[in-house]
C-alpha cells in the first residue's frame, strides 16, 4: 500500500465542501489513514510551500492557506495514490480543470482551487512526515 497527503484547503472547509472532497477520495477507493482539522501557522505553511518561495503568488498563497483551518488526510492506497489523487484534482488553475476533477467541478480561482495533493512519492513521504511525524 502507498500513501499521499491531501489537503482539503481552507475555502473547502469554509464551503462546507470537506465532505463531497472525502466522499470522491473513498468512492474512487482509497482509504482514510489520518484526518484532522489544523489551522496551520506561518511556519507550518512555509515549510509545506517552501518550494514557491521568492513566486509572485507565495505571500498571497501563505495567507490563505492560513486564514481558517484545513482539513489534513492521509490517503492510502495502490502504488502512486499520489498521482490518482493530483489526477482527482484537476489542473491548478480551475478554468483548465476537466469537468468530473474536483477543481473542474467545484472551483473557479486559482487561489482558491479547495485541495492540494502531493505531486510525487518523494513530496508525499516529505509532507506526510512533516504534518503528521508519528505516522512517518
Ligand atoms: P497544490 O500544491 O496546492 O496542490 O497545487 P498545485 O500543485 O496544483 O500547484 P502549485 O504549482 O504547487 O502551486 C501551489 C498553489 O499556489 C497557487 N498558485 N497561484 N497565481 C498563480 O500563478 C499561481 N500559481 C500557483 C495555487 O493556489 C496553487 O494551488
Ligand atoms: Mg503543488
Amino acid at each position: 500500500m502507498n500513501r499521499t497527503l491531501v489537503i482539503c484547503k481552507p475555502d473547502a472547509v469554509e464551503r462546507g465542501l470537506t465532505g463531497e472532497i472525502i466522499a470522491r477520495l473513498e468512492r474512487k477507493g482509497l482509504t482514510l489513514v489520518a484526518a484532522e482539522l489544523r489551522t496551520l501557522d506561518r511556519a507550518a505553511a512555509e515549510a509545506h510551500y517552501g518550494e514557491h518561495k521568492g513566486k509572485g503568488f507565495y505571500e498571497d498563497l501563505l495567507g490563505f492557506i492560513t486564514r481558517s483551518p484545513v482539513m489534513l488526510l492521509v490517503v492510502e492506497g495502490p502504488i502512486d495514490t499520489w498521482q490518482i489523487v493530483r489526477t482527482m484534482m484537476g489542473a491548478t488553475n480551475p478554468a483548465n480543470a476537466a469537468p468530473g476533477t474536483i477543481r473542474g467541478d467545484l472551483a473557479t480561482d486559482t487561489g482558491e482551487n479547495l485541495v492540494h495533493g502531493s505531486d510525487s512519492a518523494e513530496a508525499a513521504l516529505r509532507e506526510i512526515g512533516n504534518f503528521f511525524p508519528l505516522l512517518a
